[in-house]
């Protein structure tokens, strides 16, 4: 099958960093947008997301006028569905007293609707956006076929799962492995030789509904194991153990990896993720809606965590929150654990100023966000480390001393050196340690 045109429905971080790499690899490219501001910036030379290389791969795309932007689809070989699946902000579901949230369905269904007056016969779609089992042939399959074509005669039907790793995305879209599954084995073919054109990795075909599940299994996985470190974080400051030290230790076992604690569990994926799982099979998936609510309760910890430190009341404490972002050295916020915990010291009554380095302006009620890391700690009482940013963990604590009257700090996500810490003159209390 031959690829001449495709669109590319969504363009965020994944949607984006795809349609710009099929333009630079030759393929004509429409790029689709709903959020018009997302296409005037784009059309203008920028680029709404901090991702390392990306502007210059948009510019290189577009420049090679193989890229074009607009905010609705047009007829193409191809089609790719990149838009977000969150869960439901306003309905959850609920199986034997426990609670789980919904898919929130709504962008790939109004995306998938907008092919359809383009559809034709001989194309390729191709569902990207991490989904609920079965979604591409329960939901995606009947949309589509409202056209009066028919899914496996008339167009091919894939589902495509992306794995990149924010801050990697450029890279990973091309060097990773990629999972293809289609409602049939010429779909699967034809998606192959769609991504033929830039993936290096090696492609594997199966079916549109393994190719879900082993996505949402990849994130799970990852999200259980996380779960077991954070639950063992709370069982070393039961037992006097510090938990750093011992995950240390146990990884030298051949057969060991125990993940690292945090204070929590975010991103668009794998926070999101299992819950698909979840609400497919409420009945079947007791460790894996456990482990999800243990990883929503990792803010609660630190939250007890601050107030062992400097006692039960903190209305009026100051405290200096550093970093929001859900992972290091990313702006991206999306069910960032990092401002539960302030807006958790908020609602307990402390003055929160945030720093996050990546996002300068975000907006969290309660607190206060500030533009450097003078003002968050500048008369702060208390300083809690968030996020293992690199611009962070690389603070001096003897400069620190001179920019904060805190001598007091918490740090979730072991970044800071305790030694050096404590000589400067600061009480350092890390997560999960409790010598
Ligand atoms: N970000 C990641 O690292 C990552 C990794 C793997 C998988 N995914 C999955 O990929 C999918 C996309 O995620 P993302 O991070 O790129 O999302 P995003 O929020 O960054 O971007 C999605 C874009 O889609 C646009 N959009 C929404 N509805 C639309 C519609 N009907 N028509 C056209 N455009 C529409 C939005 O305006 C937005 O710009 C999600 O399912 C996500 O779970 C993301």
């Amino acid at each position: 099958m031959k690829f001449t045109k495709v669109c590319i429905i969504g363009l965020g971080y994944i949607g984006l960093p795809t349609a710009s790499t099929f333009a630079t690899h030759g393929l004509q490219v429409v790029g689709v947008d709903i959020n018009t501001e997302v296409i005037s910036t784009l059309r203008n030379g920028g680029v709404h997301i901090s991702e390392p290389g990306l502007r210059l791969l948009v510019q290189e795309a577009l420049e090679s006028g193989h890229l074009t932007l607009n905010n609705t689809p047009e007829n193409a070989d191809a089609f790719i569905i990149a838009v977000p699946t969150p869960f439901s902000e306003d309905e959850e579901g609920c199986y034997d007293g426990q609670s789980y949230r919904l898919a929130d369905m709504r962008a790939v269904t109004a995306a998938t609707e907008s092919i359809v007056p383009h559809l034709r016969s001989g194309n390729l779609v191709v569902l990207e956006s991490t989904s609920p089992p079965r979604t591409t042939i329960d939901l995606v399959r009947p949309i589509l076929e409202s056209s009066g074509l028919k899914a496996g005669s008339d167009f091919h039907l894939a589902y495509s799962p992306e794995r990149v790793l924010p801050g990697k995305i450029i890279q990973e879209l091309t060097e990773n492995a990629r999972v293809i599954g289609g409602i049939d084995e010429a779909s699967a073919i034809a998606g192959r030789e769609l991504y033929t054109h830039f993936v290096k990795g090696e492609i594997v075909l199966t079916d549109a509904t393994t190719a879900e599940m082993v996505k949402l299994m990849e994130n799970t996985y990852r999200d259980v194991n996380i779960a077991i470190a954070n639950e063992f974080s709370r069982l070393a400051v039961r037992f006097g153990v510090d938990i750093w030290e011992a995950i240390r230790i146990a990884n030298r076992h051949p057969r060991v990896k125990i993940l690292n604690p945090g204070p929590g569990v975010g991103g668009h994926c794998i926070s999101v993720d299992p819950w698909f799982l979840v609400e497919g099979a409420p009945d079947l998936t007791e460790l894996i809606s456990t482990a999800r609510h243990v990883n929503d309760g990792q803010p609660h910890f630190v939250l007890h965590l601050i107030k062992d430190v400097v006692g039960d009341d903190l209305s009026g404490k100051r405290i200096a929150a550093l970093g929001l972002a859900f992972k290091p050295d990313v702006d991206d916020l999306r069910e960032s654990p990092a401002i539960q915990v302030a807006k958790l010291l908020a609602e307990a009554g402390a003055i929160v100023c945030a720093y996050e380095p990546y996002k300068l302006d975000a907006y969290i009620p309660g607190v206060h966000s500030v533009h450097t890391l003078e003002d968050a700690i500048g008369d702060a009482d208390l300083l809690v480390l968030l996020v293992g940013h690199r611009e962070l963990k690389e603070l001096d604590p003897q400069k620190m001393l001179k920019l904060t009257p805190a001598r007091l700090a918490v740090d979730t996500v072991a970044g800071w050196e305790v030694q050096p810490w404590i000589k400067a003159g600061f009480k350092l209390i890390r997560l999960g340690v409790g010598k």
